[in-house]
């Protein structure tokens, strides 16, 4: 359903288990901050496109709901929010948004950059779910697993709504090999959940 080009290898699950859990909750806890502050800044700058506001609005409340829910996942643990760290990830995907693109064309990069971090965070949440002992852990990642997968359909949906299906999806393909070079650049040692 995700058509990602790259799985994530299933190692990545150990590597997360074997990671401290204190920087790994406090790099999701920012994931899902970022995905709400995206939200918002999106809003703020296509208020003339009315379905953007509707479709995002409810989206931003459901992110801050999960950043929420890890600062209380971080707390239960006796562990502590840290500093946010780099995103080298969502840092490189933002480098294939169009120069000199027109406002709307702009406004679909941004959309289908969304889609791809949420279909990326959906396939990690999964394997997290499957492949984590803690059982308290596998069933939060289950939900927030259902919870982006509804977020990527928001936002591809969104974006051919605006943009045409037929170009949206061919610019939905180039992103999803660009995607493949991202991952490649990051060390494989990387065990963030981007
Ligand atoms: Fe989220
Ligand atoms: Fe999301």
């Amino acid at each position: 359903m995700l058509h990602l080009k790259l799985p994530t290898e299933p190692q990545w699950v150990e590597m997360v288990e074997r990671g401290n859990l204190e920087e790994i909750l406090t790099d999701h806890a920012y994931c899902e901050q970022k995905a709400a502050s995206s939200c918002i800044s999106i809003i703020q700058s296509y208020p003339d496109f009315e379905k953007v506001v509707e479709v995002l609005t409810p989206v931003v409340i459901e992110e801050w709901q999960h950043f929420a829910r890890v600062h209380a996942e971080l707390k239960k643990r006796g562990l502590k929010l840290g500093m946010q760290r780099k995103d080298a990830y969502v840092n490189e995907l933002l480098k294939w948004k169009r120069k000199g693109a027109s406002r709307k064309e702009s406004l679909i990069d941004k959309l289908l950059i969304c889609a791809l971090i949420e279909a990326r965070s959906c396939e990690r949440f999964k394997l997290l779910w499957q492949g984590l002992k803690d059982e308290e852990l596998k069933s939060f990642y289950y939900d927030l697993m259902v919870s982006e997968a509804g977020h990527y359909v928001n936002f591809i949906e969104l974006a051919r709504e605006i943009g045409g299906r037929a170009q949206v999806d061919k610019r939905w393909q180039e992103l999803l090999y660009y995607e493949i070079d991202v991952l490649q650049k990051i060390p494989p040692t990387h065990n963030k959940i981007h």
